[in-house]
């Protein structure tokens, strides 16, 4: 059956900020600038108003959150980046941790990175895609909160971003948890990944 149809047997592995249980099966990661909808995106993939805590407070999730959707695939849940608020010490913490996590799980199939349709791309994007590329772990950007944009404001933010980031045709994909648009496309893309 294919994975976005178990999602009725999603289970909540833990928060770890280390020592990420082995959990044998593919992984897919989800990351992005704090507030970019994370964890919005994870309750829309996985038709749950609250699998994932959407916070108010941008930068609050502070740990790797796993879960595992049926049989087929675990989710991580990042804590997002660049939250200008965060003291330093707190954002040199978070890049330790993502290093650990990118280097440590051998499993992780897929890092999905988020990006705000409606804003510039962000310089830790940029890092983080190049991190991945080194490190041969397949990347897919998608471009969330296009509930907010009109359709050719859209497009253009997209090839602009399609084009900072030098990506392939067809990414970023547009996404919004709002309406479900692109959900059936990032969902294509996991279960290639999870294969
Ligand atoms: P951190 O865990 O703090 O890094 O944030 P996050 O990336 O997980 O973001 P989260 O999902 O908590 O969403 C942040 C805010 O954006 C919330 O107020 C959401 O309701 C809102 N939001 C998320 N996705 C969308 C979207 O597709 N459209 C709109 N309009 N709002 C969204
Ligand atoms: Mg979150």
């Amino acid at each position: 059956m294919a994975m976005r149809n178990q999602v009725g047997a999603l289970s909540f592995v833990g928060s770890f900020p280390r020592n990420w249980p082995e959990l044998n099966m593919p992984e897919v990661a989800f990351a992005g600038r704090s507030n970019v909808g994370k964890s919005s995106a994870l309750n829309t993939l996985l038709n749950s108003k609250k699998a994932a805590r959407v916070s108010g407070t941008p930068g609050r999730t502070q740990a790797i959150n796993l879960f595992k959707v049926g049989s087929g695939c675990v989710f991580a849940d990042l804590p997002g980046y660049g939250f200008a608020k965060v003291p330093e010490a707190v954002q040199d913490a978070w890049k330790g941790m993502i290093e650990s996590y990118l280097s440590e799980r051998e499993d992780l199939r897929l890092v999905i990175i988020l990006v705000d349709a409606r804003r510039k791309p962000q310089e830790m994007d940029g890092m983080l895609l190049y991190a991945l590329t080194e490190s041969d772990i397949p990347s897919l950007v998608v471009a969330t909160k296009v509930d907010k944009l009109k359709k050719q404001q859209m497009q253009k933010s997209l090839r602009a971003i399609r084009k900072e980031f030098n990506l392939a045709a067809g990414q970023p994909i547009p996404f919004s948890s709002l309406s479900g648009v692109g959900r059936d496309e990032v969902w294509d893309r996991i279960e290639q990944a999870c294969r």
